[in-house]
């Protein structure tokens, strides 16, 4: 089986001991891509060296919701456009969004950002990869005023209901589905994957967080993706290979590959 994992952190110092031996272990296992995901301006500058440094990594660049505040600085969407225009394997923007979930968030701030980097990819003509927590109909909306649709992506860690799903199918994007799926609590999910078409959903780690049954709890790693594929088949009553290879097929088309 040939797996794409189409959103992953592999900067994180998690990996700090043993990321080539890593890398090695889990392309045996059938990793034949990664896109690693920014979330701050450093890191999507250590995606432009990763993805020079491993023939298997795509990249993005991009500014996480709550770190917004970096992009006020003098000179940052500029940078990110260089990084862009000179390296083809960084392939979306992103993680972009809105997240609500904490206290202190500074709401327009991070809905002038969301716009902005939106712009950014539609410049950059690539797609966008988007965090949305606790901001369903904020998400939607902003997407729909930016005719996010033109400019194409990714629904990061859907974790949304099924109904707010047709909005963003509406609008072209694929949907991320990871590790979450395999919990047994995750009920309003696996409703929301029964109903997306497979030629709607991509593969995801988000590693090294949100690692599935059976060793949730624990570092996740890329090859664990054959767990969210089992549980993906179970749900759609379809083959592992058929999960396997449309969403591969889907990974490439997302990301222009
Ligand atoms: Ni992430």
């Amino acid at each position: 089986m040939k797996l794409f994992d189409t959103h992953a952190h592999y900067n994180d110092e998690d990996y700090d001991t043993d990321r080539e031996a890593l890398f090695e272990a889990m392309r045996a296992a059938g990793v034949a891509h990664v896109t690693n995901i920014a979330v701050d301006m450093e890191t999507s500058r250590i995606n432009d060296l990763y993805t020079k440094q491993y023939d298997f990594m795509y990249g993005t660049v991009g500014v996480f919701p709550t770190d917004v505040a970096e992009l006020e600085e003098p000179g940052a969407y500029a940078e990110l456009e260089q990084l862009l225009l000179n390296n083809e394997k960084l392939v979306a923007v992103g993680e972009i969004g809105l997240d609500y979930h904490y206290d202190e968030i500074d709401k327009p701030l991070q809905q002038k950002h969301f716009e902005g980097q939106m712009e950014l990819a539609r410049r950059a003509k690539k797609p966008i990869v988007i965090h949305s927590r606790d901001a369903a109909r904020d998400t939607a909306d902003i997407m729909k005023s930016c005719r996010a649709e033109e400019i194409g992506g990714v629904m990061h860690c859907y974790s949304y209901t099924k109904e707010m799903a047709r909005e963003f199918l509406d609008m072209g994007f694929f949907f991320g589905i990871g590790g979450v799926v395999t919990f047994k609590n995750a009920k309003k999910l696996k409703e929301a994957v029964d109903f997306i078409p497979l030629s709607n959903i991509v593969l995801e780690t988000d590693a090294p967080y949100l690692t599935p049954e059976p060793f949730r709890g624990k570092r996740n790693r890329s090859d664990h993706l054959t767990y969210v594929v089992s549980e993906i088949a179970r749900i759609k009553g379809i083959t592992e290979e058929e999960v396997c290879s449309v969403t591969y097929n889907n990974a490439c088309k997302l990301y222009g590959k």
